[in-house]
């Protein structure tokens, strides 16, 4: 098995609002090894945005640090000093693309101005002829046009502005690339050629280990070695990609699978109907299971104590009632 590059144990990151608590991350766990993209998958609000964000050590108000460790081979992150968290891990050991962040970009700056600004940020004693140099350099190694460098952002294709900041994040070799739904909003060709991008930054080992996130579980097929299944701020599956994507055990992970127009090939078991209603209020979590309200194989065992991982062969499920018994998976318990 490959080398760790992260490790994250029992990772707790909520949002303080009005003296109200909302545990968006309660919990979390997650290996993330040397080579692998580990995708994470869930729906809107499951916390996966402000997973990513915990992962790269930065916990910005309202959301507060509440327990948990984020270890970067020997660096302990999760309580590193804001500033020096800046100054020696961000950008270097992990680089965190937020969500929607190619909308974020200035309008009135072009692309060289932002990668001065940004690369100046860590390397202030880099020249701006230096800062372009490396970036052309890369644009080139990479196949991006040089042109883009003296674009406006509006002069650009939403997937060609994606594929800009994935480029200018990964300038300074990060070993961890935080990517928060690169995909989201573009058309299948730009999906395409982000994917390929970031799968080539890792063979070039560019970059050591990536975590996509995504709402849509079906595109980490195309990406994803293992996947984490995200739900109401907690993992409930992880397991690799073909486990999770054909076989899996959660009832809420078939569900986002089933509800996708057209279901994949080589799915097994019965189609899931619907499931109606919505995920749990993080400010009022309940006891039991989070998912207990939608689930069509719910008992009232499911509703007293919070349910733990439970090992299935080589797979990790947090369910009292997984899919095997009812889909014939061959998995030993
Ligand atoms: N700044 C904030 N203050 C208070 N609550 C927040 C804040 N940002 C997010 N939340 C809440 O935290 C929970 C998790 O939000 P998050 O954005 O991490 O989810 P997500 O899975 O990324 O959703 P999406 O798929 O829509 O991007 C949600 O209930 C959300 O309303
Ligand atoms: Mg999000």
């Amino acid at each position: 098995m490959k080398k760790l590059v992260a490790e994250v144990e029992n990772l707790k990151a909520y949002y303080k609002v009005k003296g109200r608590i909302l545990k968006a991350v309660d919990g979390v766990s997650l290996g993330l090894r040397d080579g692998e993209v580990l995708g994470i998958a869930g729906e809107s609000g499951c916390g996966k945005s402000t997973l990513a964000m915990s992962l790269s050590g930065l916990f910005l108000p309202p959301l507060k640090y509440y327990g948990g460790k984020i270890k970067l081979k020997d660096i302990e992150i999760s309580k590193m000093d804001r500033k020096l968290l800046r100054k020696n891990v961000l950008g270097k050991k992990i680089s965190f693309i937020p969500q929607s962040a190619m909308n974020a970009l200035n309008p009135t700056l072009k692309i060289r101005n932002f990668v001065i600004d940004v690369l100046k940020e860590h390397e202030p004693e880099l020249s701006e002829e230096e800062i372009i140099d490396r970036v052309e350099e890369r644009f080139d190694s990479l196949s991006l046009s040089k042109r883009v460098i003296n674009s406006y952002p509006f002069e650009l294709s939403g997937g060609m502005k994606q594929r800009v900041i994935t480029v200018i994040s990964t300038l300074m070799n990060p070993e961890i690339l935080l990517a928060d739904e690169p995909t989201s909003a573009l058309d299948v060709s730009s999906q395409h050629q982000i994917i390929k991008l970031i799968k080539t930054l890792l063979e070039r080992r560019i970059v050591k280990s990536v975590v996509f996130i995504t709402h849509e579980l079906p595109l980490l097929r195309h990406i994803a070695d293992r996947i984490a299944i995200m739900y109401a701020g907690q993992i409930v599956e992880r397991g690799t990609t073909s486990q999770i994507i054909f076989s899996p055990l959660h009832p809420y992970t078939k569900m986002l699978m089933s509800s996708i127009i057209t279901p994949e090939k080589g799915m097994k078991g019965k189609e899931l109907p619907v499931v109606s209603g919505s995920p749990p209020n993080l400010y009022e979590i309940v006891a039991g299971c989070r998912f207990a309200e939608r689930c069509p194989y719910v008992t009232e065992e499911c509703k007293i104590n919070e349910i733990k991982f439970h090992k299935i062969g080589d797979r990790e499920v947090r369910c009292l009632h997984p899919l095997t018994e009812r889909n014939g998976i061959n998995a030993a318990k």
